[in-house]
């Protein structure tokens, strides 16, 4: 584990929706934590040598016959246990509780009630709500167990065997509508697992730098820089510990938005001197988009293109081994775990293939981090604001955002239209507050009037969400008199535009990008 305190808390992935959330709120309370697959070798966890180990939730029923089962031993490695929903269900399982379908399954919000104000619930109110998700549900304590607080329909709602410091809660404290969630949660790694809560996300730069110094030793490496938050900070980070050995390629692929280009070479010059290369590749991109118009097509011919820009433009420098890549935590860990042997390794879908196709070896010094810590240790290496609280943008840029057909007029156009919605997001405070803004030019005129004449021109479409990661997001309530003034600005300002609207609709079931 890369883990500076040697404090960790393992979380076994039962196929939960919110295992990512556990994480998160662990690493909050200053404990590094990882997530595993439930069925992980009893050796690999002995040589974690965790602080305490997390059960999540998960859909099945114990009694399931595809049910994912830990290796029991789990139990009497003298090492804490939180159980969370079927975390709960399966620790009384392999205690001799009973688990039976429900008869009234609890969905949503409950009052919970503490019966047992030690350890786990200390400084928890008596009665608070929780969240709640579960069919079977437990009916009988198992060996050894008491119950330490219970809810109108579950009366074993939670349970604690002292003697082996085991805990159990059917309900998700890692769910904000459970109000005292991070007191439990707080309570566990810091009271029972005695875990002092110093990590931060900072805590691991030093170590992955002495890593990447280490592995690359007096060798080369190569880094695709787009000028998002990600690949900013592992190429700072890389070059911070091999310096000049590092050559960051930035690609302008014709596809970026206005000044974007411009912006990032003037940042990353300042930065990495001769070592930052910006190659102009937007003439090969647009030639090969041309009159394609499905959006996995212009994905697919994106990132062709790509590599073939990149790799002719690595083999300029000789005896390259390394390619740095910005991978986060979520695209390493496949939270549906509970269903395969071993987690699936998702490829970083921006430069997906590059490795493999240059015969490189990789090296992802953000592989443990979620995107807000990623900012927190940009901020850490000093690194600007205005790159560290971007929106996050595709690797396929304003060609998903130009729907139908791409040309250099029709890009021009969505550029202007983008420049003004994010000045005026900017002018008026809401950029923060917004997880992603951005513009789209729709494939569709509409009838307008100007002054004394009739037009028929482009409608864009305004795009803004607020979300966590990505992963499901709702439509921003930006105020409708910024909306107005933002309508105003483009229709008067972009020539060839005469209509703009506002896409209220959440993800699922729409996505955030168009295409
Ligand atoms: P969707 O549209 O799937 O987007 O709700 C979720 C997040 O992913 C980004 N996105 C992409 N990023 N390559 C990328 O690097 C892609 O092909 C791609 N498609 C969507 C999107 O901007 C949003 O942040």
């Amino acid at each position: 584990m890369q883990n500076t305190t040697e404090e960790s808390i393992l979380i076994l992935d039962f196929g939960s929706q919110y295992t990512q959330l556990i994480t998160r709120k662990v690493r909050e309370l200053g404990v590094y934590s990882e997530i595993k697959p439930f069925n992980i070798p009893l050796q690999e966890i002995k040589n974690m040598a965790p602080s305490g180990i997390i059960l999540s939730g998960g859909p099945e029923s114990v009694y399931a016959e595809s049910a994912p089962h830990p290796d029991s031993a789990i139990f009497d490695l003298g090492i804490p246990v939180l159980g969370i929903c079927y975390g709960l269900q399966l620790t009384a399982h392999y205690h001799g509780g009973k688990i039976e379908d429900a008869a009234r399954r609890e969905y949503g919000l409950a009052e919970f009630i503490v019966d047992d104000s030690g350890d786990l619930f200390k400084n928890v109110p008596t009665r608070s709500n929780v969240w709640m998700s579960h069919g079977d549900a437990l009916t009988q304590t198992p060996d050894g167990f008491e119950a330490i607080g219970h809810t109108a329909n579950s009366p074993f709602a939670a349970i604690a065997n002292r003697s082996k410091q085991i805990f159990c809660v059917q309900f998700h404290p890692e769910v904000t509508h459970s109000v005292a969630g991070k007191q439990i949660l707080g309570n566990f790694v810091h009271d029972v697992c005695t875990c002092n809560g110093s990590w931060t996300p900072t805590s691991v730069v030093e170590k992955t730098l002495a890593d990447i110094s280490q592995r690359v030793g007096s060798a080369k490496a190569i880094c695709a820089l787009s000028g998002g938050v990600d690949s900013a900070v592992a190429a700072a980070m890389a070059y911070r510990a091999i310096g000049d050995q590092l050559t960051c390629i930035y690609v302008d692929n014709g596809l970026m938005r206005k000044n974007e280009t411009k912006q990032v070479s003037q940042t990353f010059t300042q930065h990495f001197g001769d070592n930052f290369v910006a190659v102009d590749a937007s003439q090969q991109f647009l030639e090969n988009l041309a009159g394609v118009t499905n959006p996995e097509e212009k994905r697919k011919i994106i990132g062709r293109t790509f590599i073939e820009v990149f790799e002719a433009e690595a083999e300029k420098i000789v005896d390259v081994d390394y390619l740095i890549q910005g991978t986060l935590y979520p695209d390493v860990i496949e939270s549906v775990s509970a269903h395969g042997p071993s987690a699936t390794i998702k490829t970083h879908h921006n430069v997906g293939g590059l490795p493999d196709v240059m015969n490189l070896k990789l090296i992802e010094p953000l592989r443990e981090l979620f995107k807000d810590e990623v900012r927190r240790v940009g901020k850490e290496l000093d690194m600007a604001d205005a790159i560290l609280g971007r929106h996050p943008f595709p690797g396929p840029g304003l060609a998903v955002r130009v729907l139908g057909e791409i040309t250099r007029d029709r890009l021009d156009l969505l550029r202007d239209v983008d420049a003004i919605f994010m000045d005026s997001l900017h002018e008026y405070g809401e950029y923060e507050n917004i997880w992603q803004a951005f513009a789209v030019l729709l494939p569709v005129k509409s009838v307008g009037v100007m002054g004394d004449f009739r037009t028929y021109d482009n409608v864009v479409a305004l795009r803004a969400v607020t979300s966590l990661d990505g992963m499901t997001a709702d439509w921003a309530r930006i105020p409708n008199d910024l909306l107005a003034l933002i309508s105003n600005r483009i229709i008067n300002e972009v020539r060839g535009v005469n209509r703009v609207v506002y896409d209220i609709s959440s993800k699922p079931p729409s996505t955030i990008e168009w295409e």
